[in-house]
């Protein structure tokens, strides 16, 4: 019997490589006066900017830029928002990786509100957003949080009291999601991995959450094929436009998944340690999916909770190992294997680097919240797995 099930609305989807080209004919049926939210390394430093922008001239749309340095703080935002105070904005364009595509949602949701983002953050503020905004388009420059697909905006503030929490709203899902593989070509080796590792991560606790519907499943299966073919060669070969074209889908479907199933113990973490440390996002999801994924292996075996997650993780090891006719228990194996092993391939490396020391462990796992992982983790397994990834 099918499970029942909600599914959140799509963003309308443009997939196409060179889809960039069409956006000033998308954004007409918004309106001529739009905002561009980019990153530091901004797309439009890149040599298709000048065409997107005189495209702009001939259409005339009057635009202007907004230019986001980093993982978007509430004072970003705020600051961003009342210096947009009084303009009349049809639309609002992110482009870039998530940070820029969260810091475009963000706004969109907080345009013409006196409040600051603080007060509707989840677990920080104490409003409920009402879900206005202006239109919001987004396009990815770097295949991972899928965050173009997603109806949440994660607003960091980053220190010892620091926080990383969503601006949540289904209204929030963008109206246009322009994913066209071709702007993530110049995306670095590292950030190729990072990012490519968050999407892989948010379809893995996606496909195991306790939550999952079959729509859900069939599309995190459908984006882990992608992950399995296209991550490394990504990696290593940044020019494959065919590998670049299985990422970026896979990071969209990852939104989709995410959004409809949540996430598990990873995610958990990305969002504590993120808080408190200033580590990539996507670094902290590649960095533990494999200590993670094999604590939760080790749970749903001792406590036999959960036989449907096992036999989950017994089809990841099916699709990512390729083998015929083994046991799931070998299978199961195999897959975490398989996870170790591309941490190294990758070079993710252990969180010593950033600073954070086996006296910060416990603060970590206390701010961490794990709430659709397929099995329940104390403190002590929390702490097995970062002990792991030092
Ligand atoms: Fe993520």
């Amino acid at each position: 019997m099918v499970r029942p099930f909600q599914f959140s609305r799509l963003p309308k989807i443009f997939f196409k490589n060179g889809a960039i080209a069409e956006l000033p004919s998308m954004i007409e049926r918004f309106g001529k006066r739009i905002v561009l939210v980019t990153g530091k390394y901004s797309f439009l430093q890149s040599g298709k900017s000048e065409k997107l922008l005189s495209g702009f001239q001939v259409k005339g749309i009057i635009y202007r830029i907004i230019s986001i340095p980093g993982e978007p703080s509430p004072e970003i935002i705020d600051n961003t928002v009342r210096n947009l105070q009084g303009e009349r904005i049809d639309v609002i364009i992110g482009i870039g990786g998530g940070s820029v595509l969260d810091a475009g949602k963000a706004i969109s949701a907080m345009m013409n509100r006196p409040e600051s983002v603080t007060e509707f953050l989840e677990g920080v503020g104490l409003r409920e957003h009402p879900g206005t905004k202006v239109p919001y388009i987004a396009i990815p420059t770097t295949s991972g949080t899928g965050s173009e697909a997603t109806k949440n905006a994660v607003i960091s503030e980053i220190g010892k009291n620091g926080f990383k929490k969503s601006l949540r709203h289904d209204n929030f899902v963008p109206d246009i999601a322009l994913v066209d593989p071709e702007l993530t070509l110049p995306c670095p080796p590292d950030i190729t991995a990072a990012s490519g590792m968050d999407c892989f991560t948010q379809l893995t606790e996606a496909y195991l959450s306790g939550n999952s519907s079959e729509y859900s499943d069939a599309l995190a299966l459908t984006g882990l094929r992608e992950i399995k073919t296209s991550l490394l060669r990504c990696y290593t070969t940044g020019d494959d436009i065919v590998a670049r074209s299985g990422m970026s889908f896979a990071a969209l479907t990852s939104g989709i998944c995410l959004a409809n199933a949540g996430l598990g113990a990873v995610h958990g973490f990305a969002s504590s340690i993120g808080g408190m440390f200033n580590i990539p996002h996507g670094l902290i999801c590649g960095t533990l999916m494999a200590s993670a994924n094999e604590i939760n292996v080790r749970e749903l075996r001792r406590t036999k909770v959960n036989p449907v997650a096992l036999k989950k993780y017994a089809n990841l090891g099916e699709l990512f190992l390729d083998e015929k006719g083994r046991t799931d228990d070998y299978l199961i194996d195999g897959f975490i294997q398989f996870l170790y092993k591309l941490t190294d391939e990758l070079n993710l490396p252990g969180f010593k680097r950033y600073g954070i020391e086996e006296k910060d462990l416990e603060l970590i796992c206390k701010n961490t919240d794990i709430k659709n992982n397929p099995v329940k983790l104390d403190a002590e397994d929390l702490a097995k797995i970062l002990l792991k990834r030092l």
